[in-house]
């Protein structure tokens, strides 16, 4: 084993989760840690204090992402970039996210503690707002740090409380202050990302470590149905225009515009709203997310082009709106990185296997700008954005080691 591998400490490491898990804990044994919120402060201050303890270096950019910098013997050469997400869904697993947090400061120490000095830096990243549940679109951090979102855009995003981005960042970094730069710096020399593998290849497989070889594509959208709020006792049905009938209506073309025999396609509506919400009136507004994914570009554009289309035939008597405030095309990993996964996990002696991914990670906004890569670990039924979501101490130390491996020979190039 590299001495830096065999310095990972997989109980200092679970610790990590544990008291992470505390800031947002929920009663079913999840976290609620949505982006800016008093608990991702509380992350922001805790690993704040941590790295402070190392005598590593922190930094913010203007949408909030947070850089943790481990020195080199060249500290102008371009850092070698680990990190991932510390926010959480409103009902979201101890793991989702801050395992790529936690595994990339556990690489720093590990480091630290065998002694040994990297002729680049190492850096490790917390994205922003990866989840997109309290602000849309999600994986917002490392999209505007890419230039794929804009900054004013996303910092004028309102919650559902109407709460904007821009204050919600404030009130965060007043909670949490970290020295704060100007612009961002895509200069990385290569980026691994770790995380849990958030679906069941790799433990039916009984494989420890997934080795990465993309992201597939995804778009979001919202539609807007307006239809004319009513009596409920009074108005006739057939001179109503209710919203959730047009909008149920739509839901169901939309599913079988989706529909794949070979179950590749994902279409998810996570958000339904209806308003007003009154059992006696008919409803006057409906407003509902699409997310959608596939691996293979010509396919999302075709689908995902169809959408609108396919609103405007089903909404009846009413409107439809229909917005795409996100697509990503599918991502292909620098080889180089995928290759040197693999070999650390081999050399580690640990059986992995290489896989897609089909959650969406910040990897996919890196990979245009440096050689970039991911690192799965098992998570137990591939159960994931549920507060049941589980991982081993073993598993997560596992996927720490080839971490710390391959950003040490990335660090040294
Ligand atoms: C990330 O949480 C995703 O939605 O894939
Ligand atoms: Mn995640
Ligand atoms: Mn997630």
């Amino acid at each position: 084993m590299s001495d830096a591998a065999s310095r990972i400490d997989e109980t200092r490491l679970w610790q990590r989760h544990v008291d992470m898990a505390k800031l947002g804990g929920l009663s079913k044994g999840g976290v609620n840690r949505q982006a800016l919120s008093a608990e991702d402060a509380a992350a922001r201050r805790l690993i704040g204090g941590w790295a402070q303890a190392r005598g590593y270096d922190l930094f913010g950019d203007p949408i909030g992402n947070l850089y943790i910098r481990r020195a080199g013997t060249e500290n102008d050469a371009a850092p070698v970039v680990t990190g991932s997400h510390m926010d959480s869904q409103p009902t979201g697993g101890k793991y989702d996210g801050i395992y790529g947090v936690l595994a990339g400061f556990e690489a720093l120490e590990a480091l630290d503690d065998a002694g040994i000095r990297t002729r680049r830096p190492v850096q490790v990243v917390a994205w922003m707002n990866e989840e997109g549940s309290r602000f849309q679109p999600g994986a917002m951090g490392s999209s505007v740090w890419s230039g794929h979102d804009d900054l004013g855009k996303m910092l004028a995003v309102a919650d559902r409380e109407g709460v904007v981005l821009r204050d919600a960042l404030a009130k965060t970094l007043a909670e949490a202050p970290v020295r704060q730069v100007d612009g961002f710096d895509r200069n990385f020399h290569a980026y691994i990302e770790a995380h849990i593998e958030q679906g069941p290849r790799l433990e039916a497989g009984a494989k420890t470590i997934g080795v990465v070889t993309g992201i597939q594509g995804s778009q979001r959208y919202t539609l807007d149905i307006i239809g004319e709020e009513a009596h409920a006792g009074t108005t006739p049905l057939r001179v109503r225009k209710d919203a959730l009938k047009s909008a149920v209506a739509i839901v169901a073309a939309l599913e079988r515009h989706m529909h794949d025999p070979a179950d590749v396609v994902r279409f998810t509506v996570g958000r339904f709203e209806c308003r007003p919400g009154s059992p006696n009136t008919v409803p006057g507004h409906v407003h509902f997310t699409i997310d959608f994914r596939h691996p293979d570009a010509a396919v999302l554009a075709r689908l995902g082009s169809g959408i609108e289309a396919v609103a405007k035939a089903a909404v009846g008597p009413c409107s439809v709106t229909v917005e795409r405030i996100t697509d990503v095309a599918p991502t292909v990993f620098d080889p180089r990185i995928v290759d040197l996964v693999r070999e650390k996990a081999n050399a580690l002696g640990l059986p992995n296997m290489d896989m897609p991914s089909g959650a969406g990670h910040d990897a996919m906004h890196v990979a245009p700008f440096c050689p970039s890569g991911m690192i799965f670990v098992p998570c137990e039924r591939g159960i994931s954005h549920n507060e049941a979501e589980a991982a081993t101490p073993s598993d997560l130390a596992a996927g720490a080691r080839v971490l710390v491996a391959s950003l040490e020979a990335l660090a040294n190039e």
